[in-house]
């Protein structure tokens, strides 16, 4: 007799992150259900792209959650459902604790209570605040600058108590920047409003933006301008299965990083996007930002070694260049 496939829930799984884990997971066999509130998602790329189950519901929703495990035998949960902005998590905390930290609350215990024990977590880098030395280990102190960190740290600590008090086994991947789209150019970064550096540089490149603002020329970087890690979303997505069947396999409770190792400095995104697109991409120096670290970089050692992951794409053409196709279909689109 063979045995059925495990099915995963994945929250959030209408989201940019997500619903490359979708594509990875149905890839390696798993069965899918996504829950998503749509706040941000796309209900389009789960129904005719991935073709997976859409439940439309929120996190902070019990009576649907315990509907929802006692209509599936879920083997995890994969819990990409959270706010991610990091501004108005400091202008409008309590939206972020509320949706971040009690919505995942709430999923735990419905977790719990239908003895569903695999977890895996979306947190951040942004758990680390201003690092001590780069690149990041997972063992450096934990001092989140803004309450979109904060709601994620609080997370690790409540999956930290809830293994030995109910068993429940957890790997909270800290991402650094997730970027690029999936190499075959079905799924892609279509954030509104958009915050993050390379669709704002490409979305310039496109004539959608009169210019990408530079924060800050002055940091202690070889160019002046902040470093970060930029991690290609379907490696990214790789990881997430593979903690999943380390998961599955009975491994214990894990925190790994998931960065490329290499920084980039903002104006060496610009020059590549330029090299990349053929385009003129303008650009407007400002001063820095409040809480900006001049560095961000992780270290992805410890996945690679435990969990076996070999991120394809370290090279910031090639994420760029995937970026760039994904853009480039949705401008024709609209
Ligand atoms: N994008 C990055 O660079 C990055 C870096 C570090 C961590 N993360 C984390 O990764 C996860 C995914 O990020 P993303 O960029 O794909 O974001 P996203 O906004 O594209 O996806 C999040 C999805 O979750 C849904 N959602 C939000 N709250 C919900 C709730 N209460 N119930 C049901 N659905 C809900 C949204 O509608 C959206 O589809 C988030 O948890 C984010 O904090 C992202």
């Amino acid at each position: 007799m063979t045995k059925s496939r495990d099915t995963i829930l994945v929250t959030g799984g209408a989201g940019y992150i997500g619903a490359h884990a979708v594509k990875a997971l149905k890839r390696s066999g798993y069965e899918v259900i996504v829950l998503d509130n749509l706040v941000y998602g796309h209900a389009d790329v789960v129904k005719d792209v991935l073709d997976v189950p859409l439940v439309i519901g929120d996190t902070n929703d019990r009576a649907l959650l315990d509907d929802l495990f006692a209509r599936y035998s879920f083997s995890a949960v994969m819990h990409f459902a959270a706010y991610a902005y990091v501004g108005e998590s400091v202008t409008n905390p309590a939206k972020y604790y509320r949706n971040n930290v009690t919505g995942t609350l709430t999923l735990l215990e419905a977790m719990v209570a239908a003895s569903v024990k695999n977890f895996v977590f979306s947190s951040t880098c942004a758990t680390y605040g201003v690092p001590e030395s780069v690149p990041i280990t997972e063992d450096q102190p934990q001092n989140p600058i803004n309450p979109y960190g904060m709601t994620k740290l609080m997370v690790e600590r409540i999956l930290a108590d809830f293994d030995p008090a109910y068993g429940l086994k957890s790997v909270c991947f800290r991402y650094f920047n997730a970027a690029g789209a999936d190499p075959d150019g079905q799924l892609g970064e279509n954030h509104d409003p958009e915050t993050h550096l390379i669709p704002l540089v490409l979305q310039t490149a496109l004539g959608e933006r009169e210019a990408i603002s530079v924060f800050g020329t002055d940091y202690p970087t070889p160019d002046g301008t902040c470093i970060r890690d930029y991690i290609h979303v379907s490696d990214l997505a790789d990881a997430h299965v593979l903690g999943t069947d380390y998961l599955l396999k009975g491994g214990d409770s894990q925190v790994f990083n998931l960065g490329n190792g290499n920084g980039f400095s903002v104006k060496e995104v610009i020059a590549t996007a330029r090299q990349v697109t053929g385009r003129k991409i303008k650009v407007v120096e400002c001063d820095r930002r409040p809480g900006d670290p001049p560095s961000l970089v992780g270290s992805g050692e410890k996945a690679r070694s435990m969990l076996g992951w070999n991120p394809q794409y370290f090279d910031l053409t090639d994420i760029i260049s995937h970026a760039w196709v994904w853009h480039q279909s949705l401008h024709t689109e609209n």
